[in-house]
């Protein structure tokens, strides 16, 4: 079979348009642009802290101060919006923090949208880094163990998700891999005259060896047992297509695919199915392979960044979360 009789591909000579670098960007297929992407941050109270997260280089937790100052930086640079996680003073089995009327992340949102009105502001709304044993949901105990109650965590989600709404967070990003979710966040913030706070879902968020920098940062490391049993199986695709389909009719605006690089193929399949805006969020582990690479000279830090966001933008993604987004903005300016 010659190259003319494959049907949909033409001859074709591929050379001629890899010729000038002008002609290359002319039909470049995919491209990133800093206005999708966004930045995480991590929250905590005091005053001029920076505290440097050692598994995440150029990652601090910041006060409330402090990151007001990042955010500018973020935004000056053309990152539209930032996803806010807080690291609370106190944690008890209730989560208590979550939903606080003063809690952290409340205040850190009302603080943001007050000096940078412009910037879209999106909450993690989880009840790991306010629970005592660091899971997700409420825990319950008895002679056969422990584990998750699922209908009692929703009550506390919705709880949170209200009460970030309040603060004023343009987004709401629940990561907690509950079931139903969605729907109970949907009907607390409508409830709450909130119908026009948009959700984005963790939709297809895996049990991943990748958040363990994050855990560090977040000081949301489970104190026993681990979480399989809400968050998915790295084998499983057909599962990830599933639980988006359920976020979705329960009323998710985004749904987000996590981690991002080792989950391409479901990130392209979430795309192609659902057709709907899609997220994908690189997260702390895949941020510090390349830091750490970089750091003993192995990887070109610019180079391998752009090359695994660039990935994301093939695979379909159209919005993606990266904790090098202010880098990546320099770097795009830069050309
Ligand atoms: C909270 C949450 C996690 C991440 C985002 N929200 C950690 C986890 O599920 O253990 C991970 C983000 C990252 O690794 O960058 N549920």
């Amino acid at each position: 079979m010659s190259l003319h009789n494959l049907g949909r591909f033409p001859a074709y000579r591929p050379r001629r348009l890899r010729g000038s670098p002008a002609l290359r960007r002319l039909v470049r297929e995919t491209r990133l642009s800093v206005e999708q992407f966004v930045l995480p941050l991590f929250v905590r109270a005091g005053r001029k802290l920076r505290q440097p997260i050692s598994s995440m280089p150029g990652v601090f937790q910041l006060s409330p101060d402090e990151l007001v100052k990042e955010a500018t930086k973020a935004f000056q640079a053309g990152v539209p919006a930032v996803l806010i996680f807080g690291i609370p003073d106190k944690k008890d089995e209730k989560a208590s923090g979550a939903y606080a009327k003063n809690g952290i992340v409340q205040q850190a949102v009302r603080l943001l949208k007050s000096e940078l009105p412009e910037l879209l502001v999106i909450t993690d709304v989880c009840l790991c880094e306010y629970m005592s044993h660091g899971h997700c949901g409420v825990v319950h105990r008895d002679d056969h163990g422990v584990c998750i109650e699922n209908d009692a965590s929703l009550k506390l989600l919705a709880r949170a998700a209200v009460s970030h709404a309040e603060a004023g967070a343009d987004l709401l990003a629940p990561s907690d891999m509950m079931d139903g979710r969605v729907r109970a966040i949907r009907e607390a913030l409508d409830g709450a005259g909130f119908t026009n706070t948009p959700i984005m879902s963790y939709a297809a968020k895996f049990a991943s060896a990748f958040y363990g920098p994050f855990r560090e940062a977040a000081e949301s490391t489970p104190k026993f047992g681990d979480r399989r049993s809400y968050q998915m199986d790295p084998a499983n695709a057909e599962e990830a297509l599933r639980e988006v389909a359920l976020d979705l009719q329960e009323g998710a605006d985004i749904v987000m695919v996590k981690p991002a690089l080792a989950y391409l193929d479901i990130v392209r399949r979430v795309k192609d199915e659902f057709a709907c805006p899609t997220a994908a969020y690189s997260v702390s582990g895949e941020y510090s392979m390349i830091k750490a690479a970089a750091a003993k000279g192995w990887l070109d830090e610019k180079a391998a960044t752009l090359e695994s966001l660039l990935s994301l933008r093939r695979a379909g993604a159209d919005i993606i979360i990266t904790y090098a987004a202010v880098d990546v903005a320099g770097w795009l300016r830069e050309g």
